[in-house]
């Protein structure tokens, strides 16, 4: 591995012409140089004939091994607790999609369920558009977006307050319609990692409109505490909420805004969340 590293500079994306970095067409995957990404973590590599026979049924034609996460030498888009994430392309569309590839530790047996309940999320308007899934793989639109966990972490009080309100406003909206569809989304208790704030594809500029990704740990049969967890996120996280109120122009009481998130809890209805974004100047 160290020599493999050693062997390549910034200039150097080809050895013995198998392409290591960036694009890679699918008769390319090689066992010994993509399946620590499509195996990952790499320590059992049994599973990748399958994998790439899957990949094939699913349309998929090249594989971008890059993005902010690494894997080893290789880039990927983003690394879970039950899958990688990468960029790539399937025959017949033309924007590139976002590969959720299984993780072989991960303590799913299937991509598919995950697969079902963003499908279901996206009948009525919410998540990344779902594509196609197979055992191992789940292809579906890439967002090219910043986590909100990390546009949180750099919030500042001269942040606009018509931007601030709008992705307030949007994001509790989609929890809202994850609510009244009965589907609890599972880890929106800390949204860090699975909001997402939508850039601009022209200009890059980060845009008040967000997806709500990762339908893994979601569910049908449970009750719903979507819309609650976002919004004590935004509103009743100590140090962070202060910065909210401050953009916000508006210092609100805790106890009132506990109070109307109880109203909520008990009947869930766009009214309760109006009067939510009304009382938090949204
Ligand atoms: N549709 C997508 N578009 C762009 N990046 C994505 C998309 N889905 C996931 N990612 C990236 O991959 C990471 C892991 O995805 P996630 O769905 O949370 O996986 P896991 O189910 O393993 O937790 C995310 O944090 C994000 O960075
Ligand atoms: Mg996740």
């Amino acid at each position: 591995m160290k020599q493999q590293r050693e062997e390549f500079s910034e200039t150097s994306f080809y050895t013995n012409h198998e392409q290591r970095f960036g694009a890679v067409p699918l008769n390319q995957l090689k066992a010994e140089l993509h399946g620590t990404v499509l195996c990952y973590p790499g320590t059992n590599l049994q599973t990748f004939s399958s994998r790439k026979s899957q990949l094939r049924k699913l349309g998929v034609s090249e594989i971008y091994f890059e993005g902010d996460s690494k894997v080893g030498n290789l880039g990927v888009a983003g690394k879970g607790c039950v899958s990688v994430v990468l960029k790539a392309r399937i025959k017949g569309l033309s924007e590139v999609v976002a590969l959720k590839c299984r993780r072989i530790d991960a303590n799913r047996e299937s991509m598919l369920r995950d697969y079902e309940l963003q499908k279901y999320a996206n009948s009525f308007g919410v998540g990344p558009r779902a594509i196609a899934a197979s055992n191992d793989f789940f292809a579906m639109e890439f967002i090219d977006g910043l986590k909100i966990g990390k546009w949180y972490e750099k919030l500042r009080t001269r942040t606009s307050k018509r931007f601030l309100r709008r992705l307030i406003r949007d994001s509790l909206t989609q929890c809202l319609l994850l609510d009244l569809h009965s589907l609890d989304h599972g880890e929106l208790s800390n949204p860090t990692k699975h909001i997402m704030i939508i850039r601009d594809a022209k200009r890059g500029e980060l845009i008040p409109k967000t997806v709500i990704i990762d339908y893994e740990s979601a569910g049908r049969d449970r009750k719903v505490s979507n819309l609650t967890s976002v919004a004590q996120f935004f509103f009743l996280s100590g140090y962070k909420s202060k910065k909210i109120q401050k953009i916000l122009g508006f210092r609100y009481n805790k106890k009132k805004l506990i109070s109307l998130l109880k109203e909520y809890k008990n009947k869930p209805e766009p009214e309760r969340l109006e009067e939510i974004l009304h009382y938090v100047r949204c």
